[in-house]
């Protein structure tokens, strides 16, 4: 197995700024995304790194499917990205994240993931905006039975409203690879987990009590994607220690590490069908379909990027669901969600992620 680290441990400030790529609005291209060394954006192209590849640096960050924000990835032989944790000798752990290069606005996109089952660390799938509109998948370590969803809607610092736990189906833990899925349409925003929908949330009925008035709390601006693994253990918030599980018991490891298959993204027009990219005009560039094909940073394009199979219409709400009857409720709730005190816990303090990178 051939690895190739890329570390960025310049980057340790706790709150990256937007990448500076304000006013795009969309450029999505429809296809698979693998974890492929020639496809990740660095911002600094000073930054050491190992001299066995073509390492792109500088150009432009929409010319790559990634951008490292900070911490290290290593792209396995199997195009599989692994991002880490690393303990510090004092201090939190250095975490990861990674944040797509192109923005979407409506389309369907599915992390194929593998969660780092270690109470402390987070493990996330999220969309992002420029102004923080943001949907979440995220995975505390501590519980590896469940993921959380959540949303937020323009930075606004609301919790224990729009956040839901969630059993992985069939009994499944969050340290196997699972389909993480987020769909995000103009009218509603649902959440699967192998397939199996998890949430859905009308953009209609998405308001709380700290929604601005006449509008919903509901993302409606381009969005980057990211991944990312963070130390939530030793967050300076009680609250956010308490939700990821507490300090992180590092026994003697000295990194974790969460494994990243691929990103599959769906693009949707402004009507919510799938598109090949969106805006039509959008260059077919970057989604490679493997590494096998030798690349040339930072213009490489694949030319034919996959086209995925069509999401179906959303299906009926299954039987007295919650959605069905919701008459007032900011958050529908569809799927199973957990009782007791420590799903109640962990609602309370659902995504702290964008704070917490
Ligand atoms: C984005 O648009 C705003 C408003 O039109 C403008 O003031 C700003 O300079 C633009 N930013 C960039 C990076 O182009
Ligand atoms: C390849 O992918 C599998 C998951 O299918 C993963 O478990 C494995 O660690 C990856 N890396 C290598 C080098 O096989
Ligand atoms: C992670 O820890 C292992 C075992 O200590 C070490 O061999 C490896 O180099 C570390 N990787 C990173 C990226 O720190
Ligand atoms: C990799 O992609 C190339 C170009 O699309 C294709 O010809 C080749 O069959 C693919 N290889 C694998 C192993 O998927
Ligand atoms: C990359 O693209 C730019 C703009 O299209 C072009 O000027 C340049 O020659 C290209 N570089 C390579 C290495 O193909």
């Amino acid at each position: 197995m051939r690895t190739i680290a890329y570390t960025l441990l310049a980057l340790a400030a706790p709150i990256l700024p937007a990448l500076g790529q304000a006013n795009v609005t969309g450029n999505c291209v429809t296809g698979r995304l693998n974890f492929d060394a020639l496809r990740i954006f660095r911002s600094d192209p000073s930054v050491a790194v190992p001299p066995a590849a073509p390492i792109p640096s500088g150009g432009t960050v929409a010319n790559y499917d990634f951008s490292l924000n900070l911490g290290t990835i290593e792209f396995e032989s199997n195009n599989t990205g692994r991002i880490f944790v690393k303990r510090e000798a004092t201090g939190p752990a250095i975490g990861t994240k990674v944040s797509s290069s192109r923005y979407v606005l409506y389309g369907s996109i599915t992390a194929r993931l593998r969660a780092v089952p270690q109470a402390g660390v987070v493990t996330t799938f999220i969309t992002m905006s420029d102004r923080h509109d943001e949907i979440d998948w995220e995975i505390t370590g501590g519980d590896t039975r469940t993921a959380q969803s959540n949303v937020f809607y323009k930075g606004i610092q609301e919790f224990g409203v729009h956040g839901a736990v969630h059993n992985i189906p069939n009994g499944g833990s969050v340290a196997d690879f699972h389909d993480y899925t987020i769909e995000w349409r103009s009218d509603r925003i649902r959440w699967l987990i192998d397939g199996v929908e998890q949430r859905s949330l009308a953009r209609e009925s998405s308001t709380s009590p700290m929604t601005p008035p006449g509008e919903r709390w509901f993302p409606s601006t381009p969005s980057l994607f990211q991944i990312s693994v963070w130390d939530g253990g030793s967050s300076d918030s009680e609250g956010t220690r308490s939700w990821a599980g507490g300090p992180i018991q590092w026994g003697a490891a000295q990194n974790l590490s969460a494994l990243y298959q691929y990103v599959d993204v769906q693009c949707y027009d402004d009507q919510n069908r799938p598109v090949p990219a969106w805006p039509a005009t959008t260059p077919a560039r970057g989604a490679t379909l493997n590494n096998t094909t030798p690349l040339t940073a930072p213009n490489a394009t694949s030319g034919g990027h996959t086209v995925l199979a069509q999401p179906t219409a959303l299906p009926p709400p299954p039987p007295g669901n919650k959605n069905a009857a919701s008459t007032s409720g900011a958050v529908e709730v569809v799927s199973t969600v957990m009782s007791g005190s420590k799903a109640a816990l962990a609602a309370l303090f659902v995504a702290v992620l964008a704070v917490g990178l």
